[in-house]
């Protein structure tokens, strides 16, 4: 058997000639995926709420990045960026359903049904959608790949997430579904991050509160923006080619500390 030599510029992963849409690509986890795309070839087109946020970090992202604001649950909004991006470049390889949001910390059991919907609302039903969306605008018949973002809250219990971590568990159980029905031409992956330092999880790591948590990482640190956006390039590139329905908990080794109970 012929052994393939690796090269180093085999490993340089790039996304020449690709188109991506990044939702909450403004900040966080989704702007820091959005500049690894870009920095690796792509064209890309975030989108968030706030239009003034959505077009600074295109400008310091440069030019191979496209914004249009909107709310990922709104389906005239979805329609509205995905058409866009389909006017500016053509076309849509890549779905990051990144953005998300968390109305609610307590109980389960005591939640109103309001702030059930919405955490629904926006953090399963849009991108089950975007997907949707994406899929027969242009994946079904010219491919693509898709990474969805859910939390390593969906793997476990929490006294206050609940709410959250159940769509996020959805999010990893609708990976494998879009996965098994949208093969071979279109894959689908998660990623399950930890506690990541955005704005989002602030209120868990500001003024040192994140120091226990850090420690109790394997890893020892918290994660950065960064270390979820190098797992989102290696899935939606040719390094992710035999890769579908599966869900990459990024935790600092939280999964894998010794338990407390023996
Ligand atoms: N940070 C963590 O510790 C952590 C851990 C596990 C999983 N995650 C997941 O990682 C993803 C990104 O979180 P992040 O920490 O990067 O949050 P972030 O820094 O707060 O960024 C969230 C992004 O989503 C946008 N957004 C929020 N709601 C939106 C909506 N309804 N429609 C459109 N855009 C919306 C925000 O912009 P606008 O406000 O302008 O809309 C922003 O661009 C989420 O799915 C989150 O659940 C985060």
């Amino acid at each position: 058997m012929q052994v393939v030599e690796l090269e180093s510029r085999d490993m340089d992963i790039r996304l020449d000639g690709k188109v991506a849409i990044v939702t909450g690509g403004s900040r966080g986890i989704g702007k820091a995926i959005a500049k690894v795309y870009a920095d690796s070839g792509a064209q890309v087109m975030i989108t968030s709420r706030n239009e003034d946020s959505c077009a600074a970090t295109a400008e310091e992202l440069g030019d191979s990045v496209a914004y249009m604001a909107g709310h990922i649950a709104r389906d005239e909004d979805a329609e509205r960026v995905i058409e866009a991006t389909m006017d500016q470049f053509g076309r849509v390889d890549i779905l990051v359903n990144n953005a998300a949001t968390n109305p609610y910390a307590g109980k389960t059991i005591n939640v109103d049904r309001a702030r059930w919907d919405k955490t629904f609302e926006t953090n399963l039903t849009a991108p089950m959608f975007w997907a949707q969306r994406v899929w027969n605008r242009w994946m079904k018949e010219n491919g693509g790949a898709i990474v969805n973002i859910s939390s390593v809250g969906g793997l476990s219990t929490n006294p206050i997430l609940g709410v959250y971590d159940i769509t996020k568990a959805a999010m990893i159980h609708l990976t494998k579904q879009l996965a098994a029905e949208l093969a071979p031409g279109v894959r689908v992956n998660c990623l399950a991050p930890g506690l990541v330092k955005t704005d989002f999880a602030k209120v868990l790591w500001e003024d040192g509160k994140g120091d226990d948590v850090a420690k109790a990482y394997p890893l020892n640190r918290l994660g950065e923006p960064e270390d979820v956006a190098g797992a989102a390039l290696f899935l939606a590139a040719e390094t992710g080619r035999w890769i579908t329905g599966q869900t990459w908990a990024l935790e600092g080794g939280a999964l894998v500390k010794f338990s407390d109970v023996s």
